[in-house]
């Protein structure tokens, strides 16, 4: 069975640096996509309140038997719930859904600027980690200066910031900015839903290591120091997306991957959705 390393967070907590997403998968399919991946050897879901599957993963990792200190478990407080008081009661139904008594990381899903909460909704986020109940807490979605005023204005530096990351958005200026500061960088839609499995440099890097384009994407990522959760509902996929440990990229490869950057969004605008 395969494991992924891990990435030391910046209080310590380790993390794998490859997990697995359940964005959009149904509750009802959930248990089975994670015990897939479960059995594969992940050992970090990513999961959301919005996504409407918690109880699914919580059902996934009950009937697996996989000890709870081996997993990382991520969720994160919806925009509608942000706000001190609102995002401590968000926090217990997650908890409750999942059936945890504590999660790994606890993020604030996006900075939804125009509520203007993010600030009083990260303080209770840092009560949640003063209480034992998240071991490490953190944002998503954070732009540069999102990340300033929160740094400004608590106590704690995010541990993560969780952001649309992948070939075709390379995202240089955040990544120099956690760089600096010591927030580990997530990419979420690490493989932009597909959108980037045909572009040349890869199925070229791809065919020349006898892995798929998903494996080239992946593996670097995984080169360029970022944390990612591909997410698949096929479990030769969930296995495959694994499977990245046997090669490597060269500088060249990773010359040609770097000019695959073009600003391609597959999800929305931080600035701007709210
Ligand atoms: N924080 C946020 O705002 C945010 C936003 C979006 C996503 N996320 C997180 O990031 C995770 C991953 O992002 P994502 O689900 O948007 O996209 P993704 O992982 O980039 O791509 C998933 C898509 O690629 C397909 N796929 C997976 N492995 C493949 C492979 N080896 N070869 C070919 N196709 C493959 C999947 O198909 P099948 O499932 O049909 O196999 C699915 O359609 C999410 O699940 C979620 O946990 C967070």
């Amino acid at each position: 069975m395969t494991s992924a390393p891990h990435i030391t967070l910046n209080n310590g907590v380790r993390m794998p640096q490859l997990g697995f997403g359940v964005f959009q998968v149904p509750d009802d399919e959930t248990a089975a996509a994670v015990g897939h991946a479960l059995d594969a050897g992940y050992r970090s879901i990513d999961t959301a309140a919005v996504y409407g599957n918690e109880r699914g993963v919580g059902r996934a990792i009950a009937d697996s038997g996989v000890p709870r200190e081996e997993l990382f478990v991520t969720t994160k407080l919806w925009n509608a719930d942000q706000g001190y008081d609102q995002a401590l009661d968000a926090f217990d139904a997650s908890l409750a859904k999942l059936g945890l008594d504590h999660v790994d990381l606890y993020l604030i899903h996006w900075p939804t600027p125009a509520r203007d909460l993010y600030v009083e909704t990260y303080k209770a986020l840092e009560k949640i980690l003063s209480d034992g109940r998240a071991r490490a807490i953190g944002v998503s979605n954070f732009q540069v200066p999102h990340l300033r005023r929160l740094m400004q204005q608590t106590g704690t530096v995010p541990a993560v910031n969780q952001v649309e990351l992948h070939p075709g958005l390379q995202q240089a200026e955040l990544r120099a900015f956690h760089a600096e500061h010591g927030i580990a960088t997530e990419a979420w839609s690490p493989l932009a839903q597909g959108a980037v499995l045909e572009d040349g440099a890869i199925t070229r890097i791809a065919q020349a290591n006898g892995v798929t384009p998903a494996q080239v994407v992946l593996r670097w990522h995984l080169q360029t120091g970022n944390i990612v959760i591909p997410k698949s509902v096929t479990p030769a996929r969930i296995r495959q997306n694994l499977d990245v440990f046997g090669f490597e990229l060269t500088g060249t490869d990773l010359a040609d991957i770097a000019a695959l950057d073009r600003g391609l969004r597959t999800g929305p605008d931080p600035d701007t959705l709210n």
